[in-house]
């Protein structure tokens, strides 16, 4: 009986040679690839810390001095703070004298203390308390600072970068702000935001999200409300490090036909329909003729992945005296499509673990998954010719 077994040397580049063939020919990535830790540790160290991470909408963080939140990031604890100056820093959430996560949870405060031995940080990341701690003549605070990491923003979201070298995040979404700057999500309002633990690999999810192959067998009691005039997969055409897909078809599809819509954003007729962009590595869009939603994903190890998804609309929409009876159609069908894709993205997961796993082949629909897995063994094992 054929199986795939993860091999010693994993990152030996002709373990792979099937996944780059043209898609027609290619096969997609070997089981391993969604259960293995080391594989799972060379992507943290290639792609999450490297690439540019959505963290959210910056709503998250309230607009007083002092508010922060916290999460855990692919294993790293973050805070991202907002300053005296109302400015919003992210930083590693690790105290400089022995590792204690400085703060937990969300709040609002006046100093980041650490519970253990109560050094104290200002909102700005300078450690600025030392208590109990007497005759260390040679400790200079200024050199204990909290670990800054680089915060900047789009599209109303906070995205951070692990990587002190790295460019700046407008350069790598290349023409996406262009591309999508009708919407104003910038000037949107976060009206729900839904956490779901899916106990799936996080490429499971990224795949998934351009894979236009299984939505009329998925989703057929969630998306297909209207048909769609014309689709536009990923193509040159598209610069930055994203990969979209794009469907036009008139008002959304996103509520049942007898339910009221929200007010259209003003649109041309070239931007009807949902624009999809997937941002590698971890962040997901849908702008729609009223709406936009942002997915994060915050992988957990190999095999676990925390999905976030934010509905955004423009305060307009948000401030309608029956704005609460219009969302909640929106917000089920929004909770349906996840639940369907977390059950096919599950058995999918559990299937892969199985020692006589054999890959397959991808249909043309595939496409999109293909190029992501290429994008991923682009960065985890180097490009085609080794580099
Ligand atoms: S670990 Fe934070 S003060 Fe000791
Ligand atoms: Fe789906």
């Amino acid at each position: 009986m054929r199986s795939i077994k993860e091999p010693a040397d994993i990152l030996d580049p002709r373990h792979y040679a099937a996944v780059r063939r043209p898609t027609d020919l290619a096969e997609p990535l070997p089981p391993w690839c969604y259960t293995s830790p080391a594989f799972f540790e060379r992507e943290r160290e290639q792609i999450f810390f490297k690439c540019w991470n959505c963290v959210g909408p910056m709503s998250r963080v309230a607009e007083a001095a002092g508010s922060y939140i916290t999460f855990t990031y692919v294993d790293v604890p973050v805070v991202i703070v907002r300053g005296n100056d109302l400015k919003l820093r992210a930083f590693v959430n690790s105290c400089r004298h022995r590792g204690q996560e400085v703060v937990q949870g969300s709040g609002e405060c006046k100093f980041l203390k650490c519970p253990y031995h109560a050094w104290a940080y200002s909102l700005e990341g300078e450690l600025v308390g030392t208590p109990l701690f007497e005759g260390h003549d040679q400790f200079d605070k200024n050199e204990y600072g909290l670990v800054a990491l680089k915060l900047e923003f789009w599209a109303g979201a906070m995205w951070i970068n692990f990587d002190p070298e790295s460019g700046d995040l407008l350069s790598y979404l290349g023409d996406l702000p262009e591309r999508t700057k009708a919407w104003h999500a910038e000037d949107m309002v976060c009206v729900s935001r839904v956490e779901t633990v899916i106990n799936a690999n996080w490429k499971q999810y990224y795949e998934n999200f351009s894979d236009v192959y299984h939505v009329p067998f998925v989703h057929t009691s969630s998306l297909p409300f209207k048909g769609h005039a014309k689709r536009e997969w990923h193509n040159e055409n598209y610069i930055g490090n994203y990969i979209m897909h794009r469907v036009w078809f008139p008002g959304t599809r996103s509520i049942p036909d007898e339910a009221k819509p929200l007010p259209e954003i003003d649109l041309t007729s070239d931007l009807q329909g949902a624009f999809y962009p997937w941002i590698y590595p971890n962040g997901g869009m849908s702008f729609t003729n009223d709406s936009m939603w942002l997915i994060e994903l915050y992988p957990d190890g190999p095999e676990r992945t925390l999905h976030v998804r934010s509905l955004m609309v423009p305060k307009a929409s948000a401030a309608l005296p029956d704005f609460a009876s219009i969302i909640v159609n929106y917000e089920n069908t929004l909770a349906l499509i996840t639940s369907q894709d977390v059950v096919v993205l599950e058995s999918q997961q559990r299937s892969v673990h199985s020692p006589v796993y054999c890959t397959g082949r991808f249909a043309r629909m595939d496409k999109l998954v293909h190029d992501s897995e290429l994008w991923i063994l682009d960065r985890v094992i180097g490009n085609a010719d080794g580099q």
